[in-house]
């Protein structure tokens, strides 16, 4: 049996832009997701176009009461979602914010006040307000992180009474592979050189760390938490060159934690910058910015990965936008995307995590994209994902155990509470969900909502404090 401290906190996650829909109402401006409709794999489009599923998502937007209800009956003690940056400015250079984007998100906060359910919202969840890509090249642009200060601040002076606990940017390690998708930076990563990426990375981390500093002012009590896509890199094999080569690998994600968590540059990634060639402009009130660090690091976890020194081997498997070589001893439990199922990985991640920055960790995604074929019976569509309940129950085992290697793990959101948009492959069929939602690829279906088998199973997990997880 598991052990989870008492006020664990249990719940589950999504992002505007993959659940909210409504594109274009209560004033919202174009984010560069309205313009992605194959996510991060494919197009972008010059408007946004009707194959784009995120336009519609799951309709919540619309729907975010009765959304909101079967959250609080499975008994969630926190909810994270994202506040999407171009309801509040449209553009994101405007001086003033769109009150009704405000409004809107003051209902959701009501409802879920109603059923006792604490939020944590994240700032940036790849949505960028189109306008800022277009007009001002995306993060590589240091005006952005004056923009986002003022989204931030309008959201911190709004909300700043109802949410303590907030994260900046999503995965933020992701930018290094999708600089449109993670920074709206619209070129593509082939297409840019170490400078600008990383010029690109560190106006992003200011960015974090100021307003990091300004919720500190501005909301008593709140808690501040960078968000990092976990994947720990293990050697292909125990030849030293592997360990070497899977250690480098691993500092680049590394990296981002680091300044985070130390407020600074740590030393090997100055050095590999200056060996590259790279020179950051770094200021004074940058370098003074960086010292605001996080209170806690939240992480997505899904896959591992492993490294090698031989080119040969170096082949890219399929991941977390992040990807590596597939592992040989994980090789018979990949999911129908190809991703490998590793729930030690998790356990090894928050280990390393924990020794090196001590700061407390929270699990904020985790969960399984999988196709679900419902069962018409006379109440409705019975879906029986005991997959997605067998893989949450190995994940949650892991994080228990990390806890009981001495791990302060705060709370675990699922991935995702209720079937969405995936992010990468902009699928509906690639759900997460413990709700199921009645929309399709070709983007039919009444969007009705339907309890999984894995609702009922994470109600009993919540109420029984994880004492059922195995
Ligand atoms: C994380 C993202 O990378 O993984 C989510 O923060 C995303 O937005 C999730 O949905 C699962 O990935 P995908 O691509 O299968 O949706």
């Amino acid at each position: 049996m598991a052990n989870f401290p008492d006020g664990f906190l249990w719940g589950g996650a999504t992002a505007a832009n993959q659940i909210e829909g409504a594109y274009a109402e209560g004033g919202k401006g174009l984010s560069i997701q309205d313009v992605l409709p194959d996510g991060e794999r494919g197009r972008v489009t010059e408007e946004p176009t009707p194959d784009n599923l995120k336009l519609i998502g799951i309709d919540h937007y619309h729907r975010y009461v009765d959304d909101i209800a079967l959250l609080g009956e499975m008994g969630f003690a926190v909810y994270r979602f994202s506040m999407a940056w171009s309801r509040i400015f449209p553009n994101g250079d405007e001086d003033q914010p769109n009150e009704e984007g405000l409004a809107y998100y003051a209902r959701v906060l009501d409802e879920l006040e109603r059923h006792g359910i604490e939020p944590i919202v994240t700032l940036s969840h790849y949505e960028t307000p189109l306008h800022l890509a277009r007009a001002y090249g995306g993060w590589e642009n240091r005006a952005l992180i004056g923009f986002f200060e003022k989204f931030a601040r309008t959201l911190f002076e709004r909300f700043g009474d109802r949410v303590k606990r907030w994260l900046t940017f999503n995965e933020i390690n992701a930018v290094l592979e999708l600089p449109f998708f993670a920074g709206g930076v619209p070129r593509t990563r082939e297409d840019m050189p170490l400078q600008d990426l990383y010029q690109t990375v560190h106006h992003e981390l200011v960015a974090s760390a100021r307003v990091t500093r300004l919720a500190h002012d501005l909301i008593p009590g709140s808690q501040i938490g960078c968000m990092i896509l976990a994947m720990p890199t293990y050697p292909l094999t125990p030849a030293p060159a592997d360990v070497l080569a899977a250690q480098q690998a691993e500092r680049v994600n590394y990296g981002f934690g680091d300044v985070h968590c130390r407020g600074y540059y740590p030393s090997y990634l100055l050095r590999t910058l200056e060996r590259a060639g790279v020179t950051l402009e770094i200021t004074d009130q940058d370098r003074d910015d960086l010292l605001n660090t996080v209170d806690f690091v939240s992480l997505s976890y899904y896959v591992s990965v492993c490294e090698t020194a031989d080119e040969d081997l170096r082949i890219r498997g399929e991941g977390n936008f992040l990807g590596g070589v597939p592992n040989p001893a994980l090789a018979a439990t990949e999911t129908g995307w190809g991703w490998q199922v590793d729930p030690v990985g998790l356990r090894v991640v928050l280990n390393a995590y924990w020794d090196r920055w001590q700061k407390p960790l929270f699990v904020i995604e985790n969960g399984l994209g999988a196709v679900d074929v419902p069962e018409r019976t006379d109440d409705g569509l019975r879906i029986e994902d005991d997959y997605r309940i067998a893989y949450l129950n190995d994940h949650l085992s892991a994080t228990a155990d990390a806890i009981d290697d001495g791990v302060p793990v705060l709370g675990f959101t699922v991935w995702s509470c209720i079937d969405l948009v995936s992010a990468s492959t902009a699928q509906m069929s690639k759900r997460y969900g413990l709700i199921y939602v009645d929309r399709h690829d070709d983007g039919s279906g009444s969007l009705d909502r339907h309890r999984k088998k894995s609702f009922y199973w994470y109600k009993d997990v919540i109420s029984s404090n994880g004492a059922l997880i195995r």
